[in-house]
């Protein structure tokens, strides 16, 4: 099994979404990529980074296909992968902006999503994404903070979601202590149906 983590937490490794996926993902055991966007923070997606997208092939400039060659970097270890582990800490009632600006940079039409008569249709089938969530509030599986995320992935294809949720870890030392109690029997749970699959 090849797994790419992608991690967000602005607190780097001290991040509760992060050391969760780390212990989700050291239990799952194989081959492990990581794609630490607080380490190396993808771009944001402006009009030049855009007007590379749409450029045909032959006619991109240097600065184009270098664009080019980041965003099929990214794609690249999403495609390798068959299992995604996202941390994905809120941060103002939303998702890591870091977070954001790899979305943006790996939904490109004809690589990962294409238009057909029937609408859109996502190319990264076959995988299966694991959404390990750390709130200060408790806001639970309705929230747009994840609901964006699994529409985001099922756009380009990924449709196999599961959550592990860390909620209420700034209300309390008490409620932080249950919210990780909680989201390491989810990661036990997941863990020892992944191994019974085996
Ligand atoms: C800049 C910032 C904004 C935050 N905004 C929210 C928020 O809107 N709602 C919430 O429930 N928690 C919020 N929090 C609390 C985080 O969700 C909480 O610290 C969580 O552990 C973040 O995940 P991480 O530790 O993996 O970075 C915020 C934290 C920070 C640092």
């Amino acid at each position: 099994m090849k797994t790419l983590q992608i991690n967000s937490s602005l607190f780097g490794p001290g991040g509760q979404s992060t050391t969760l996926a780390n212990e989700f993902v050291a239990q799952l055991g194989g081959k492990v990529i990581v794609r630490d966007l607080a380490k190396d923070p993808v771009p944001h997606l402006d009009g030049a980074r855009f007007g590379a997208f749409l450029a045909k092939p032959a006619d991109r400039t240097p600065a184009q296909q270098a664009v080019i060659d980041y965003s099929d970097e990214l794609i690249g270890e999403l495609k390798a992968a068959d299992t995604i582990v996202i941390g994905l800490p809120m941060y103002n009632f939303g998702i890591p902006s870091t977070l954001k600006a790899y979305f943006d940079h790996i939904a490109r039409t004809g690589v990962t999503f294409k238009y057909t008569d029937k609408g859109a249709v996502g190319l990264l089938t076959g995988k299966k994404a694991y959404l390990v969530v750390a709130r200060g509030g408790v806001y639970g599986n309705a929230h747009p903070h994840a609901t964006y995320v699994r529409d985001f992935l099922a756009f380009v294809g990924i449709t196999d979601v599961e959550y592990i949720y860390a909620e209420g870890l700034a209300i309390s030392p008490a409620s932080k202590e249950q919210g990780l109690a909680k989201a390491r029997a989810a990661i036990q749970r997941l863990n020892e149906r992944e191994a019974a699959l085996i």
